[in-house]
Parts: C-alpha cells; sequence; structure tokens
C-alpha cells in the first residue's frame, strides 16, 4: 500500500523585506545576499500573525476539499511555538473547527520536527490506512537585529494530508538519519529570537548530510542516480547548493552546470524570496519543485533532506503519483508570494519590536490580510478570529 502526501498547501505572510533594502540599511553590497547567501526578499510576519494563523491559512484550502470530520490527527511541528504546554495545534484545531475524535501534538527539533512530523504520519497511515493526518510545518525565523543571521529570516507554512493512495506522493519506506548533541543553533525559554554559531551550523548542516546520505544507501541500496530531484532544508538558497555540491562529491557523481541546475533549482525559487521558515523550509521547496519545474513529474523520485540544528538530520525519498498536476495548488501559492507587500526597514523594525509573546493583555491592530488572525491576547490567553 502507497502511504503519502494526498494533498499539500503552504502560506505565507503579507508582507516582504526586499534584501536589497536591507543591503542599502547596512551599507553592505546586495550580491553578499543576492549572490553570498542566494536570498532576495524574507517574508516578515506582523504582530497578528503567528505560527497559528499561518498554519490555518496553510491548512484551510485542503479542508475544503476533503470532510473535514475524517481528520484523525494533527501534527503540529514549529519550533516557534506559542506556548510552552498548550500545543499549537490545539488552537489550529479549534480554528479550523475539527471534529473532537481528533489527537492533536506539537513536534520540535528544530527545522527537523517538519519531516519527524511527516514520518510518525506515514507510519500511523500504515498502521491503519483509514487514518487522515494533518500535518502543518509552520515557523516565523526570527534573529537579533544586526546579527549574521538577521538576513536569513523569513516564515511559512505547509500543510499536508498524509493518506493511504496519496494522489501527490507516495513517500517510500527506508530513510537514513543522524543525531548529534551541538551548539550550532538555539533559542533559550526566556528569548523570542535564536542564537546562532552561523558558520559552524553550516559545518554541521554538511557533515549531518553526509552522515544521513551513508545511513540512507546503507538502509535502501539506493544510489544517486536512482533520485531525479533533491530537496533540502534551505535556511537560505547557497545553503542548499553547498548541500547538492557535498552529495554528488561524496556519491562520486560528476554532474553538468545543466544537471545541477535541473536538480536543485526548481525547489529553490519560492525559498529565495520567502526566506527560512525553519520547520516549514523542505516542504516549501517540495511545493517549489512541484509548482515551478515545467515538465511532468510523474513516477520520478525526489529525495527530502531536513537538518535540524541541535541537531537532528534525516534523508529520505518518496515517488510522484500519476496525476499528481489535477490536485495542486500552484496558483494560491503565487497569488500569496505576488501580493506581499515590501516593507521599508523602519516598517520591518516597528513589526518586529511589536511582537512581544510576554504580554499580557493587548488588542491588536490589524495587518494580517490573511483569512485567520491572532487577535489579541486577554490575561494571557491568545485570541484568534477568522475572517
Ligand atoms: P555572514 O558572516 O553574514 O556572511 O554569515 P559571510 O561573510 O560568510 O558571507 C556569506 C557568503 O557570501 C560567503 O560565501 C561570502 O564569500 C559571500 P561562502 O564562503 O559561504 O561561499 N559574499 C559575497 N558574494 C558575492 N558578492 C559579495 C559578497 N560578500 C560576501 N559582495 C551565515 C553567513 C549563513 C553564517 C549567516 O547568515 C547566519 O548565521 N545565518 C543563520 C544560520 C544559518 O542559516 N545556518 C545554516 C545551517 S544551520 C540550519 O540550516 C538550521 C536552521 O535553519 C535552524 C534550525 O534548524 O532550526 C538555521
Amino acid at each position: 500500500m502507497n502511504v503519502g502526501i494526498d494533498l499539500i498547501h503552504f502560506s505565507t505572510s503579507d508582507y516582504y523585506l526586499g534584501l536589497d533594502v536591507f543591503a542599502k540599511e547596512k551599507h553592505i553590497d546586495v550580491d553578499k545576499y543576492f549572490v553570498g547567501i542566494g536570498q532576495e526578499k524574507m517574508s516578515i510576519a506582523p504582530p497578528d500573525e503567528d505560527v497559528v494563523s499561518l498554519a490555518a491559512k496553510a491548512a484551510a484550502p485542503i479542508l475544503q476539499q476533503i470532510d473535514k470530520n475524517q481528520i484523525s490527527a494533527v501534527l503540529f511541528a514549529t519550533e516557534s511555538g506559542v506556548d510552552q504546554s498548550k500545543s499549537a495545534g490545539a488552537f489550529l484545531h479549534g480554528l479550523l473547527k475539527l471534529s473532537p475524535r481528533c489527537r492533536v501534538v506539537e513536534f520540535k527539533h528544530a527545522c527537523y520536527a517538519g519531516a519527524a512530523a511527516l514520518q510518525m504520519a506515514t507510519a500511523m497511515v500504515r498502521a491503519n490506512p483509514k487514518e487522515k493526518i494533518l500535518v502543518v510545518a509552520a515557523d516565523i525565523a526570527k534573529y537579533d537585529v544586526d546579527t549574521s543571521g538577521e538576513a536569513t529570516q523569513g516564515c511559512g507554512a505547509v500543510a499536508m494530508l498524509v493518506t493511504a493512495n496519496p494522489r501527490i506522493i507516495a513517500i517510500e519506506p527506508g530513510s537514513g538519519y543522524h543525531t548529534e548533541d551541538v551548539m550550532d543553533f538555539w533559542r533559550p525559554n526566556q528569548r523570542t529570537t535564536a542564537l546562532v554559531d552561523g558558520k559552524y551550523s553550516t559545518k554541521v548542516y554538511l557533515n549531518s548530510l553526509k552522515q544521513a546520505w551513508q545511513h540512507f544507501t546503507e538502509e535502501t541500496g539506493r544510489t544517486f542516480g536512482d533520485i531525479n530531484h533533491f530537496c533540502y532544508h534551505i535556511p537560505f538558497t547557497k545553503m542548499a547548493e553547498k548541500a547538492h555540491h557535498t552529495l554528488a562529491k561524496v556519491a562520486g557523481v560528476k554532474l553538468t552546470e545543466d544537471e545541477f541546475r535541473a536538480q536543485t533549482w526548481p525547489s529553490q525559487i519560492y525559498n529565495r524570496i520567502v526566506g527560512n521558515s525553519y520547520s516549514a523550509s523542505l516542504f516549501v521547496g517540495f511545493c517549489s519543485l512541484l509548482d515551478n519545474l515545467k515538465e511532468n513529474l510523474e513516477n520520478r523520485r525526489v529525495s527530502f533532506f531536513s537538518y535540524g540544528s541541535g541537531c537532528v538530520a534525516e534523508f529520505f525519498t518518496g515517488l510522484i503519483q500519476p496525476g499528481y498536476q489535477q490536485v495542486l495548488m500552484s496558483a494560491s501559492h503565487q497569488r500569496q508570494i505576488d501580493s506581499r507587500q515590501p516593507l521599508t526597514y523602519a516598517q520591518y523594525l516597528a513589526f518586529y519590536h511589536q511582537v512581544d509573546d510576554n504580554v499580557e493583555n493587548i488588542t491588536f491592530e490589524r495587518h494580517n490580510k490573511g483569512p485567520y488572525r491572532l487577535a489579541g491576547i486577554q490575561d494571557h490567553k491568545r485570541y484568534y478570529e477568522a475572517q
């Protein structure tokens, strides 16, 4: 029985900061961003947007296509959770009016949580093919102002319906993984912004890729040549390019420039203009591949490399299903990206400083133009509203 992603939809915020504007503000050559790290824009969340509203915006179009009472579990992956106890999935469950006959849990391990939730969902469906599981990965990447990480912020959410006989991609059993207790990127409980040892984090990412790949080949017997398209966790697109060079080298494969580009470029297009969305980023890359590669991908094998700092990594593959194009929501993705409003650096800073999760009571001015928003906080309780 095939198990995998039956429907997929991503969301991002209504605002972005151009890295050209950012570079001008910081008196830095813009090519450091456009070329050096391969990023052009970062989606910026206004104060009334959080991972719950982003997740609801990602999931709603999927629920419109199915009987939502059949959702048997919500697995919510995030590292920018809104509560230390209550899962972001419970807020989402309420906002989307899902059936009480549903289990909800939050997954966390940095950017790896999305892949972990997807793998858990596929295992649950293999055990009971009646299950229909909503996996949502949602994050807002936030670093301190004037740090090396500031240019690699962004936000987004990806919702995936995981079922038997999926219409988009069947996730193949067998994967390679690697875990190591390291401090390359972390966010202590009292902080709203992440701390990072940037250069070290890129080294750990590449080493984890090598280790996970080695394990993957031992577990599955598959080779580099068995894979048609490669999706990587994309904190910035240059990282995915470095990853692909590393993987080709480890696998002993020499690629022409055209082959290299065809294997990786389509999965980077959205991430280049959305920025890092942590746990969602790998799947934003997958949406980018599905939407932007103007070839028929039926029966092709796609690989997924998930990396979560700290660190846990996993390499796995899937087979694109016949007829997948009929259920893609590419127009909605493009519309969201195209309708974002540019911010000046001062406007970005105003949004940046207004978000304070410690506040006891606040009513948010409406900036979020999406279908769901964080309306306010009263007595430390978050209130959302649907339009
Ligand atoms: P930096 O110090 O700002 O930049 O840090 P740099 O000086 O290293 O320059 C970056 C690149 O631009 C270099 O290329 C420069 O040569 C080039 P490289 O040597 O890397 O190939 N460059 C230029 N190119 C053309 N024209 C120019 C020019 N100037 C410079 N004028 C860093 C960069 C990525 C470290 C920083 O942005 C950072 O700390 N980011 C956050 C951490 C991060 O994203 N790490 C990635 C791996 S860890 C990960 O993916 C997990 C994560 O998503 C979190 C999670 O798991 O939850 C982060």
